[in-house]
């Protein structure tokens, strides 16, 4: 079983060295997902210089491990969006979307991109456990709303292959997300312009503006584009940084691919309306087809056994397809917020911020660099007051936004009192990791496939709550603002920008043979 996405197979993603030497360029860029790389594939197309500076390797934490539709379709029904913001909001967020699908088609074209892309029609439907009036009348409506905003939708008494009522989106498409992203890539060294892998942005300094990667070096520039997809810190201050990241809700979502017997399901994307819901997408492939199923979402770090969410969903997709052989399994992090639109703009004087995406991080994503340089060239753009960071008026999000972020004292609260998993390393099998209680202190104990363990203190360098092991990942995660922890420490995913601190002291050393 491969336990990489199943883009990560056939990426090709381009690779780049690390930063070496102070540099200058017009904008920084950090994080090489889709967002940053289309920031800076578009910034360098207009003529300016780009520094694209990325922790790991291009191509992105959640961009890797997407499922790649694009569609104008929100995660929030369209019948709640309108309801929420208006008509207008509503049609100008899904404007959005198919604006950004746009976008990406006009890059293809310009560099001849071979991405896979294809126009499909996504269908939006009843979940399989069934359904009862108000649901189907939920779907014909938003096919009316949708029609009405000029988006084309049918509702369908039952859709093909799924054979139950739900609404087709058509002119929605899928992608390969690797192969567009490496593309892009490819466009942005030379003529002033770099990409850096490995390099860590850390520190922004004001004035003059320019972003640290590292102790001793520093990339001078006349804007910051943050494409982290949790946000780091940059120049905003302390309060006003935990405030936005306390207004992101982040959801592991689960993923499984599998070979299927040619023909069985149209060549579309497909979504229901369980909660959370799930989704699909059939690709055509040589001798046989290819789905890729997704979904049973949950806030990351809440839950203990994550191994098994990929046991529901192939038991669903068994259902759905007996002949159906799993041969991928990966993960990934969505980003959501209190009212369910995205947060795109200055966080703070020349820094732009991209974030929030929910489901809809490829066509968001797009749309955030394309709003990213309209900012740093100081043009309008529809979308700013829409999706603006420091928007107040949440209207129904209120609610939302309270709700979700009580779970912030409780998992605190609830870790730091909770008791440990055991009081031993021997408590540890190989290739896991354990909460332990070692010589009157909380730590978190790791033993890798060798035998070796590590030690880190288990308090997560964000907001201090207390990390969880996730077995299916082999993770740290915290449970308050999802921030995940490579098994030894180092940092994978925000809001977090330090990595555990590693014990070093007894009981521990700092690796230990055992
Ligand atoms: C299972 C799954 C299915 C999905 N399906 C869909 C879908 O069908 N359609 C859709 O539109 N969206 C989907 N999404 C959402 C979408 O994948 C994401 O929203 C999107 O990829 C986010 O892109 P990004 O470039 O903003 O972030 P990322 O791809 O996460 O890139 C951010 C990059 O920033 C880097 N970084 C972070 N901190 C630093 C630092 N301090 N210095 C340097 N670099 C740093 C990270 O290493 C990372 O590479 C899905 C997500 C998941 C997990
Ligand atoms: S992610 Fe906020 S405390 Fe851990």
């Amino acid at each position: 079983m491969d336990t990489t996405s199943y883009w990560a197979d056939s990426k090709g993603l381009p690779s780049f060295g690390t930063l070496k030497e102070n540099s200058q360029v017009d904008v920084v860029i950090v994080g090489a997902g889709i967002t940053g790389a289309t920031a800076a594939f578009l910034l360098k197309k207009a003529g300016y210089t780009v520094a694209l500076v990325e922790r790991g390797t291009c191509g992105g934490f959640d961009t890797i491990n997407t499922t790649a539709h694009l569609t104008c379709v929100t995660d929030k029904p369209l019948h709640k969006l309108v309801a929420t913001f208006g008509k207008e909001a509503a049609q100008a967020t899904w404007e959005a979307g198919r604006t950004a699908i746009d976008q990406i088609v006009a890059n293809i074209r310009a560099e001849s991109i071979e991405c896979e892309f294809k126009w499909v029609p996504g269908y939006y439907h009843a979940p399989s456990k069934g359904y009862d009036k108000a649901e189907r009348d939920s779907l014909r409506e938003d096919a009316r709303i949708a029609d009405e905003l000029g988006f084309p939708a049918e509702f369908m008494e039952s859709i093909p292959w799924i054979e139950m009522p739900g609404v087709q989106f058509s002119h929605q498409a899928k992608f390969h997300p690797a192969k567009y992203v490496a593309a892009l890539l490819r466009t942005i060294p030379g003529r002033g312009s770099h990409v850096f892998e490995k390099t860590e942005a850390g520190k922004i300094d004001e004035e003059p503006l320019a972003v640290h990667c590292g102790e001793h070096k520093r990339i001078r520039c006349r804007y910051v584009i943050l494409a982290t997809h949790t946000p780091l810190m940059g120049k905003t201050n302390t309060l006003s940084a935990t405030l936005l990241q306390t207004k992101l809700f982040l959801y592991t979502s689960y993923a499984v691919g599998a070979k299927i017997p040619e023909d069985l399901a149209p060549e579309a994307c497909f979504w229901d309306t369980d909660e959370p819901y799930h989704y699909f997408r059939i690709d055509r492939r040589h001798g046989f087809d290819f789905a890729i199923f997704g979904g049973e979402d949950h806030k990351t770090g809440q839950v203990t056994d994550s191994s098994k969410a990929y046991e529901r969903l192939e038991r669903t997709l068994g259902k759905l397809m007996p002949k159906a052989r799993v041969t991928h399994r990966w993960s990934g992090q969505v980003v959501a917020t209190p009212d369910g639109l995205p947060y795109m703009g200055e966080s703070a004087d020349r820094q732009f911020v991209a974030t929030g995406f929910g489901g809809n991080g490829m066509t968001f994503g797009t749309l955030g660099a394309m709003m990213a340089v309209d900012a740093f060239l100081k043009r309008k753009n529809p979308w700013a007051e829409l999706f603006d960071v420091h928007r107040r008026k949440l209207i129904g999000g209120t609610f939302q936004y309270l709700k979700e972020n009580k779970d912030y004292p409780y998992f605190m609260l609830r870790d730091w009192l909770g008791g440990a998993e055991g009081k031993s390393l021997k408590a540890i099998k190989r290739n896991h990791g354990k909460i332990l209680h070692l010589n009157g202190r909380k730590v978190a104990a790791y033993r890798n496939a060798f035998g070796k363990v590590t030690l880190c203190s288990p308090v997560c360098t964000h907001l201090k709550c207390i990390v969880a092991w996730n077995d299916a990942e082999s993770t740290w995660d915290c449970p308050c603002h999802g921030s995940r922890f490579a098994a030894t420490g180092e940092v994978l995913a925000g809001p977090v920008e330090e990595p555990l601190e590693k014990l070093e002291a007894e009981p521990v050393g700092r690796e230990i043979n055992a």
